[in-house]
């Protein structure tokens, strides 16, 4: 059948991490065969599409955000049958699929990129970044530790990368590199996968002066952001990808778009908005002063996640459509992130479930999540994998931090947080894999894993009421408006469509709150802690979400 207009909007995006997700040919790596495995797990949840991060040949130095051939598979996942048959077993339980495009960078490894090393001459050496001199060409920091320049050997040449030095940035100013991209995107569309998340799209394009900014570190470099991301000339761009591709199929598409301000909103989701929806990180990253900078933190408040929220849903009803989630691979797990330690519990890992779920938008759940997983602490740097946290451990000590304090910073914050093996049960290695997997498990596998897990029955629930229930469709398409006068810890929020209404409430906070409503109770449709409550007088324990009609 065919898919109606902005079918996404009725979606539940479930995300998986192929290297963490099920191990099926006992090498401690999850793969392809592993999801396929695992469909009737995510059927039984209810997500309706799947997003799986890339699966690309990759030298793995990003874990396959620096991709060597975008239509080749990385063997450690499996091969392009694995890839067709996933998509037909999907199909079979009416999952659709989605794939992460990187097209901002690729690996080193990248046949373009060793051509381009090889000879100065190459017409390839245009497809990326190189800048002649004898000392790089300005002071930007790279998103992953040091200059965004890297020498080319033997000569007096630099090339440009934002993330890491085996990620050299695509020249997008070039015409040919950019219909060669295209060319590959509609062949991944045409063999009938259902869209794209897209990495890193803000860096597209840099300022063409390539100028020098004052230092904001030690290391006597500046972040790179205000130079590559989002910066004018982006929409030319962004436009021609749009139209070159993603209009020619009904196809879905998430733009990672951290730096885009809420004014500029509609030009990203609007009517002819370049992608169906973005994620917005304003309130994701409320811990940290910039995804990238660990070691600043910010002392939060209750107060300030709720106006960021309210502030984000509102550009995003104004402009178009969002994508809500509270936890994704480079992400601590939300109850780590956002509740008191004493109060992490199943219960206020629904109760945040809760909160962000009924919001409007398209809910996207990251593996584990959904079985209220939490942060794997670990006492030495030596134990991370993630490049990221490697360089952000060193970063601190540059910056004046003891070793004690870097790695309680690199706790907080790693992306190996959310990357640890899925733990589907309380056997050795929980079920992942019946080898050592490539990431320790989490401390907590042998009690929170996916077997009797009472945070799955909830999630269960708030999906089942989202796509199979009498208030599905306020659910789905209903406008958001959040209510006012309510304690401080308290998010509230109606959603209105033609067929009703319905309220959430959150207690994001460590203290009971009690409050009076203006109508009593007419139906509660969800509690993340299992209570009852009668009348107008109403008291939600820490973390509690509930959603009622009045
Ligand atoms: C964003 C991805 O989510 C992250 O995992 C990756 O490291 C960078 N983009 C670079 O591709």
């Amino acid at each position: 059948m065919e898919k109606e207009k902005n079918w996404w909007k009725k979606e539940i995006i479930y995300q998986i991490y192929p290297k963490s997700f099920k191990d099926s040919n006992h090498d401690g790596i999850g793969d392809l065969k592993g999801i396929i495995e695992k469909l009737p797990y995510l059927k039984e949840l209810g997500v309706t599409t799947l997003w799986i991060c890339p699966i690309f040949s990759s030298p793995m130095v990003d874990n396959g955000y620096d991709i060597a051939d975008f239509e080749d598979i990385n063997p450690q996942f499996g091969t392009m049958e694995d890839v067709d048959f996933l998509l037909a077993e999907a199909k079979k339980f009416d999952l659709k699929v989605m794939l992460d495009l990187v097209i901002n960078h690729t690996s080193d490894e990248h046949v373009w990129f060793q051509k381009a090393l090889a000879d100065k001459d190459s017409p390839y050496r245009d497809y990326y970044i190189f800048k002649e001199g004898k000392e790089p060409p300005n002071n930007w920091r790279s998103i992953f530790g040091g200059s965004v320049w890297e020498k080319v050997p033997n000569e007096e040449c630099y090339y440009l990368h934002v993330f890491d030095k085996r990620q050299p940035d695509l020249n997008w100013e070039n015409r040919e590199m950019r219909q060669e991209l295209y060319a590959m995107i509609n062949r991944w569309l045409e063999k009938g996968i259902a869209g794209f998340r897209i990495d890193s799209i803000t860096f597209i394009k840099k300022d063409q002066d390539y100028g020098s900014l004052p230092a904001d570190g030690v290391d006597g470099l500046v972040s790179c952001k205000e130079k590559t991301r989002n910066r004018p000339g982006i929409e030319n761009f962004l436009h021609e990808l749009r139209r070159e591709t993603f209009d020619k199929h009904n196809c879905v598409t998430v733009g990672e778009a951290p730096g885009v301000s809420y004014e500029e909103f509609p030009t990203y989701v609007g009517e002819d908005g370049y992608f169906s929806m973005i994620f917005d990180f304003h309130y994701a990253d409320i811990d940290v002063e910039s995804g990238s900078d660990w070691f600043k933190r910010t002392n939060w408040t209750t107060v300030e996640f709720k106006d960021l929220l309210m502030q984000s849903q509102a550009a995003l009803q104004n402009a178009g459509w969002g994508a809500n989630f509270i936890e994704n691979h480079d992400q601590p797990r939300a109850l780590s992130k956002f509740v008191a330690q004493e109060f992490q519990s199943a219960d206020s890992a629904l109760g945040l479930g809760a909160m962000y779920f009924f919001l409007r938008g398209t809910p996207f759940i990251y593996q584990g999540q959904e079985l209220g997983m939490v942060n794997a602490e670990r006492t030495s740097i030596s134990q991370f994998d993630d490049i990221s946290s490697i360089d952000n451990y060193a970063r601190s000590i540059k910056e004046g931090f003891s070793e004690k304090e870097a790695l309680r910073f690199v706790n907080q914050r790693s992306r190996d947080n959310s990357r640890t093996p899925m733990p589907w049960n309380d056997s050795q290695y929980g079920g992942f894999s019946d080898q050592k997997p490539w990431l320790s498990m989490t401390e907590e596998y042998p009690k929170v894993n996916a077997i009797g897990n009472s945070v799955f029955k909830g999630y269960k629930k708030m999906i089942s009421l989202r796509q199979q229930s009498v208030i599905s469709d306020i659910l789905q398409v209903g406008d958001i408006a959040f209510i006012d006068n309510l304690p401080e810890a308290v998010i509230g929020y109606r959603r209105i469509a033609k067929t009703g209404s319905l309220i959430s409430y959150t207690n994001f906070s460590s203290e009971k709150v009690a409050f009076e409503l203006e109508k009593p109770i007419n139906e509660l449709h969800f509690d993340s802690h299992n209570q009852t409550f009668s009348g107008t007088k109403i008291e939600l324990l820490p973390y509690q979400s509930i959603l009622i009609s009045e």
